[in-house]
C-alpha cells in the first residue's frame, strides 16, 4: 500500500512540477532574446526551394526527417498486421441522431499490447458517407460521451478526485467528464462524424508508462529498452494510434475517408500536429492550444520552455530534444516547420488568451512563418501579419484564432473548426 502510494506520488511529479513552473515562468515579451528561425525554404546543403515540387520531393522529406531525429523520434515500421474488429454498432445513439460504433484495433503479432478501443459517432440520415474528425481523448470514450452504455475504460488513468478516478481507474463517476470538449450533438448536426480513442490505450502518460504499452510491445528489448536518440517517444506513439484509426475509417463505407480532420488539445494537440505531419490522409489538421512542442515557436522561450517540457515530460519526445534546453538556437528546426509539414493541406491553429503558458503569440507566429510553403502551392495563409484581436478568426488554408478564456476546448473552438472543415473539405 505504502509503496503504491509512493509510486503514485512519483508519477505526479512531472505534472505537478510543470504546473508549479506556470507560476514562475517568464511571460514578458521584452525579455525574449532576439532569435533567427531556421530557413524553411533552403535545403541543408544550401539549395533554395522555389517550387512546390522541390518542397514536396526534396525539402519536405528533409524537414520531416529533422523532426524525427530531433523532436518526436522515428515511428518504427514493424507492427505487422492490424486487426480491425467491430465490437458494437448502436443505430439509435444520441437519441437517434447518430450511429455509435466501437472498434477494437490490435496487433496480432504483438499481443502484449492490449490494443485500442475506438468510439465512432456517425450522424444518421446524412445520405452520403460522413466526413470525420479524428482525435484522442484524455479521459476515455466514457468521458467523451455522456451515454451510460459506453463501456468504462479499464486502463490506467492519472488519479483525479474531480474526474472520479479511483486507484488509477475510471468509475461510474467518470462518465462524461470530458464531454464539454466534445460537443457530439453539435458536430452531428453539422454532418460530421467523430472517431476517438483514449490516449492511454497506447501507453499510460507517465515516464515509465511505455513499459505497459505499444512502445515496449514493438521494441525487441521490451520493457528493458533504453531509448536512444531518434527513437520515438509517447507523442509519436499516440500519433501512430490516430493513423490506425484512419486505417479503419478507410474500410467503413459510412465514412468519407477522403475527408478526415485530425484534432487534438494541448499535449494531444502536439500529437495531432505530428500525426498530420506524417500522415497525409488527414486533409485538415487542427491544433487546439498545443503550445510548447506543438505550434509554439521554441526559440521565443516564453511561457513553457524546452527546458521545462523535457524535464517534466521526458517520455513525450525523443531524447535528443532535451539537449536543446536553453540551447534552442542549436536546434535545426523550429515549430513553424511542423506547421509547414501540413502543406498544402489545411491547418487551423487555436489559442486561448488566458493560456499564456502555451504562448498564443508563438502559436500565431508559427503559422505566419509557414506561409511561404503554402504560397508555393498557390495557397493563402492568415491574410494578416499581426496576431488578430480576441475572438476574431483569420485565415484561409492556414487559419488562427485566439479566444476568450482558458486552456480548454470550447463550443466556440468547435464552431470555428466545423466552419473551417466544411470550407476546406466540402461537405
Ligand atoms: C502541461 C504541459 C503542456 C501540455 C499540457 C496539457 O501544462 O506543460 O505542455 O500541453 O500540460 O496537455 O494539458
Amino acid at each position: 500500500m505504502r509503496l503504491s502510494l509512493l509510486f503514485s506520488l512519483m508519477l505526479l511529479i512531472g505534472e505537478d512540477w510543470a504546473n508549479a513552473q506556470q507560476k514562475t515562468a517568464n511571460y514578458d515579451e521584452s525579455k525574449i532574446v532576439p532569435y533567427t528561425l531556421p530557413e524553411l525554404l533552403v535545403t541543408r546543403d544550401g539549395k533554395k526551394i522555389t517550387t512546390a515540387d522541390a518542397w514536396t520531393n526534396t525539402r519536405r522529406p528533409e524537414v520531416l526527417a529533422l523532426f524525427k531525429e530531433h523532436v518526436f523520434g522515428r515511428t518504427p515500421g514493424n507492427w505487422g498486421k492490424v486487426s480491425l474488429e467491430t465490437r458494437q454498432v448502436k443505430k439509435d445513439a444520441l437519441g437517434g441522431k447518430a450511429t455509435r460504433k466501437l472498434i477494437h484495433i490490435s496487433l496480432p503479432e504483438h499481443p502484449s499490447w492490449a490494443g485500442m478501443e475506438v468510439m465512432i459517432y456517425i450522424p444518421n440520415g446524412l445520405g452520403h458517407p460522413a466526413p470525420c474528425f479524428v482525435g484522442p481523448s484524455f479521459g476515455g470514450n466514457h468521458a467523451v460521451s455522456t451515454e451510460p452504455d459506453v463501456p468504462l475504460s479499464t486502463r490506467w488513468m492519472r488519479p483525479s478526485k474531480d474526474k472520479g478516478i479511483v486507484d488509477n481507474h475510471a468509475t461510474e463517476a467518470s462518465r462524461g467528464n470530458e464531454s464539454s470538449r466534445w460537443p457530439l450533438e453539435m458536430i452531428m448536426d453539422q454532418g460530421f462524424a467523430v472517431a476517438t480513442y483514449y490516449y492511454g490505450d497506447i501507453e499510460p502518460d507517465h515516464a515509465d508508462g511505455w513499459k505497459d504499452g505499444l512502445r515496449a510491445a514493438l521494441s525487441k528489448d521490451g520493457a528493458n529498452t533504453e531509448w536512444k536518440n531518434g527513437e520515438w517517444g509517447a507523442i509519436g506513439a499516440w500519433a501512430w494510434g490516430l493513423s490506425r484509426i484512419a486505417d479503419y475509417l478507410e474500410t467503413d463505407s459510412d465514412i468519407d475517408a477522403k475527408k478526415l480532420a485530425v484534432i487534438g488539445h494541448s499535449r494531444l494537440g502536439k500529437t495531432s500536429l505530428w500525426a498530420g505531419a506524417q500522415d497525409q490522409r488527414f486533409g485538415v489538421v487542427i491544433s487546439n492550444d498545443s503550445g510548447e512542442g506543438g505550434a509554439a515557436i521554441m526559440r521565443r522561450n516564453i511561457g513553457e520552455t524546452t527546458a521545462i517540457i523535457t524535464k517534466a515530460f521526458p517520455h513525450w519526445f525523443t531524447p535528443t530534444y532535451a539537449t536543446y534546453s536553453n540551447n534552442e538556437a542549436a536546434c535545426p528546426i523550429d515549430h513553424h516547420m511542423l506547421i509547414a509539414l501540413a502543406a498544402p493541406r489545411a491547418i487551423y491553429i487555436a489559442s486561448a488568451i488566458e493560456d499564456q503558458w502555451a504562448d498564443p503569440k508563438g502559436e500565431f507566429l508559427s503559422g505566419l512563418h509557414a506561409e511561404p510553403v503554402y504560397a508555393l502551392f498557390g495557397k493563402k495563409g492568415y491574410g494578416v501579419k499581426e496576431q488578430p484581436a480576441i475572438d476574431t478568426p483569420v485565415g484561409d488554408s492556414i487559419a488562427y484564432h485566439v479566444r476568450t478564456g482558458k486552456h480548454d476546448v470550447t463550443d466556440y473552438d468547435w464552431q470555428q473548426y466545423l466552419r473551417f472543415a466544411k470550407r476546406q473539405l466540402g461537405q
